[in-house]
């Protein structure tokens, strides 16, 4: 079966990135000029990399761990979506959203570089980057949108798509590549989803130092590791998204935000000739930048 797609933007904006019709280009030009200041920090990702994660954790760093709050303020509103309103139709418009924030704000985007405000750029601002393996970012992102019923076929068709650039947010590889150059950068927190698997406890040290907040204490770091655990953000309807994509979505009854929550779960789910096709593809794409993909993830 063929995938069928949303309807996808023709202007220069999918150049870069491939865009639903709706993203127009006076939204990226809106995007373009958006205003930022100096406090604001930017959590930018390929979609399906661990966002929502990274953004429970940040928030929780530049808002001295007010757990009472992540309890009872949704995820979406302590840290807006910056470009959402341009890729669906909601009642909010998330650009004005973003700008009536109080600082300090902390900013989601999917963007790639190249479409993010010209500000974060020109005044260096903040970026927590994460990054993560293409193979389980394919299975996430194919549960995903055929769940929330924004594409519809089989894995198989979706998988090529992906490769071939014509999956929301695609392409991929650029998009990661461009930030995995940048990482030295001191405006620049580069992170993979599998070091915060690995080892969530020396992310967090490495990240107040980046977003220069007072080192976590032995006391709390246990709080915090179990408040951002799979189970606890699952558990907790403020960051587990299943119940907000729903309420503004149309989905499929077995629509689950919190899926599976680890690495290589893309081993029971693609086939052999499925992963070597990714592989290949892959390993061709960094060729260019003298980069593995093992070095990365
Ligand atoms: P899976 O679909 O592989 O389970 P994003 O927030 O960028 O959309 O990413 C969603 C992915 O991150 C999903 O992956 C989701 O289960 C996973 N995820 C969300 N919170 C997590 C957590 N606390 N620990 C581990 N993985 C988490």
């Amino acid at each position: 079966m063929d995938g069928t797609w949303l309807p996808l933007q023709q202007n220069w904006c999918n150049r870069c990135c491939t865009l639903p019709a709706r993203y127009t280009e006076q939204n990226a030009q809106r995007i373009h000029a958006f205003e930022t200041r100096d406090s604001d920090v930017f959590v930018v990702t390929f979609m399906k990399c661990g966002t929502t994660w990274m953004q429970e954790l940040a928030w929780l760093l530049l808002n001295q761990l007010d757990f009472e709050a992540a309890k009872s303020r949704y995820v979406m509103e302590r840290s807006r979506f910056l470009e959402y309103s341009a890729l669906s139709p909601l009642p909010d418009d998330t650009i004005t959203a973003c700008e009536e924030m109080v600082s300090p704000r902390l900013i989601k985007s999917h963007l790639p570089a190249q479409l993010l405000p010209q500000q974060v750029w020109q005044q260096g601002r903040k970026i927590i980057y994460v990054a993560r393996n293409p193979k389980d970012v394919v299975v996430s992102s194919y549960h995903f949108l055929k769940d929330t019923l924004l594409w519809e076929g089989d894995l198989n068709t979706f998988v090529n798509e992906f490769m071939k650039d014509q999956i929301l947010f695609t392409s991929f590889w650029s998009h990661i590549v461009d930030f995995l150059r940048m990482r030295n950068e001191p405006n620049i927190f580069f992170v993979t989803y599998e070091e915060m698997k690995r080892d969530l406890r020396s992310v967090i040290k490495r990240l107040c130092k980046f977003l220069s907040v007072d080192d976590v204490k032995d006391n709390q770091m246990e709080q915090l590791l179990q408040h951002l655990s799979f189970d606890n953000m699952k558990g907790n309807k403020y960051s587990n998204l299943t119940g907000f994509f729903k309420q503004i979505q149309n989905t499929t009854k077995d629509f689950e935000f919190m899926r599976r929550g680890v690495v290589g779960s893309y081993n029971d789910e693609l086939s052999a000739l499925q992963k070597q096709k990714l592989d290949k593809w892959s390993s061709d794409f960094l060729k260019a930048y003298d980069i593995r993909e093992s070095d990365i993830f």
